[in-house]
């Protein structure tokens, strides 16, 4: 017999269920460096809706921004042991897993936003993709392009080397970065990207540099009034996935989450292009003053290749992969 003791039994076992599960059992969480506005965001959204419409509704994910699921360095580590699923941060940040992206932040590599899209859309893009679950455990899905890293402060104009001198900069725990800006002469101060606007704001660093979306995404010019158009960088920002995760899924879902990567690349590169220059103008409105650096950069080119490239060559792969970076792009092999 059906009593009402049993009937009331099963219902507090269905909310006790309810409250332990997920509102839905398929939606993914993806880790967000940055905040909102920014490229890293775009990409997060172009993702998730491609997602749905790819698995039928069956799929869906979540944007945690500013770093509310980790710092982007631990977020690879969380991938990789499978304790979060999807994470869009800076190459810089995935360079100390897997050393072979590192060629992509060499310094005066990339030199534009068709180079970038080249090389990540084209095969080296996929051979990266290899190394990098191999290194690291995740699986890049996507890139986001940001712009060039310019470099930006709260003391002065910098146009030359000469002027970076007493200047404190923080940039990512990154080799390369680095051995870059101790090539320029100055010892800079590595540090996680969860700590820099707070370091900013209290002057425990002069500077920083990032892309102009990442500079407004983050608020920097609330802290930081100085911008030099230095570009040593092409910012690229990869959306990554536990590999244990994606093994899990079916062939289907998998190329569901695959196509969706595919599709928010191409919007991110969109992105870029309709929204930089008005960024910018906005960043200037608030009251950033925006220098070139002298002589067409030449000295912090000069400096950066010569010191930092050969520096690299073993952890990368060897002198032939960037080479092969190089010489995709239409340029001579060193
Ligand atoms: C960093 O500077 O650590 C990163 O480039 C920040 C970012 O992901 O935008």
């Amino acid at each position: 017999t059906f009593s009402l003791r049993t009937l009331r039994r099963a219902s507090v076992f269905a909310m006790l269920l309810a409250t332990a599960m997920p509102a839905h059992a398929d939606e993914f969480r993806i880790a967000v460096g940055d905040g909102a506005g920014g490229t890293q965001e775009a990409l997060g959204l172009a993702f998730v809706k491609a997602l749905e419409e790819k698995s039928d509704g069956k799929h869906s994910a979540k944007l945690f921004l500013n770093g509310q699921l980790g710092d982007e360095q631990d977020t690879v580590t969380a991938a990789a042991t499978g304790t979060l699923d999807f994470s869009i941060l800076a190459i810089n940040n995935i360079t100390p897993f897997s050393p072979s992206v590192g060629t992509l932040t060499l310094p005066y590599v990339i030199l534009s936003l068709e180079d970038a899209e080249k090389i990540t859309q084209g095969e080296i893009g996929q051979q990266m993709v290899e190394k990098t679950i191999e290194d690291a455990g995740v699986r890049i899905i996507g890139w986001a392009y940001s712009g060039f890293r310019v470099l930006t402060n709260s003391k002065k104009p910098v146009t030359t080397v000469a002027d970076l001198q007493d200047l404190v900069v923080r940039v990512p725990k990154n080799e390369i970065m680095i051995e870059t800006y101790k090539s320029w002469g100055i010892n800079p101060t590595p540090m996680a990207w969860s700590e820099t606007f707070a370091a900013l704001q209290q002057k425990v660093v002069d500077g920083q540099d990032n892309p102009y979306m990442t500079v407004h995404a983050m608020k920097f010019d609330e802290v930081q009034k100085y911008v030099t158009n230095i570009r040593y960088i092409f910012s690229i920002e990869p959306l990554i996935v536990s590999e244990q995760l994606f093994q899990s899924l079916s062939a289907e879902e998998q190329a569901a989450v695959i196509a969706a990567g595919q599709e928010a690349t191409l919007a991110s590169g969109q992105f870029l292009r309709a929204q930089e220059a008005s960024i910018k103008e906005q960043l200037v409105a608030n009251g950033m003053e925006i220098s070139d650096p002298a002589d067409g950069e030449a000295e912090f080119i000069e400096r950066a290749t010569t010191a930092v490239w050969p520096k690299f060559y073993d952890s990368i792969g060897g002198k032939d992969v960037l080479n092969g970076v190089l010489t995709a792009l239409g340029r001579s092999a060193v």
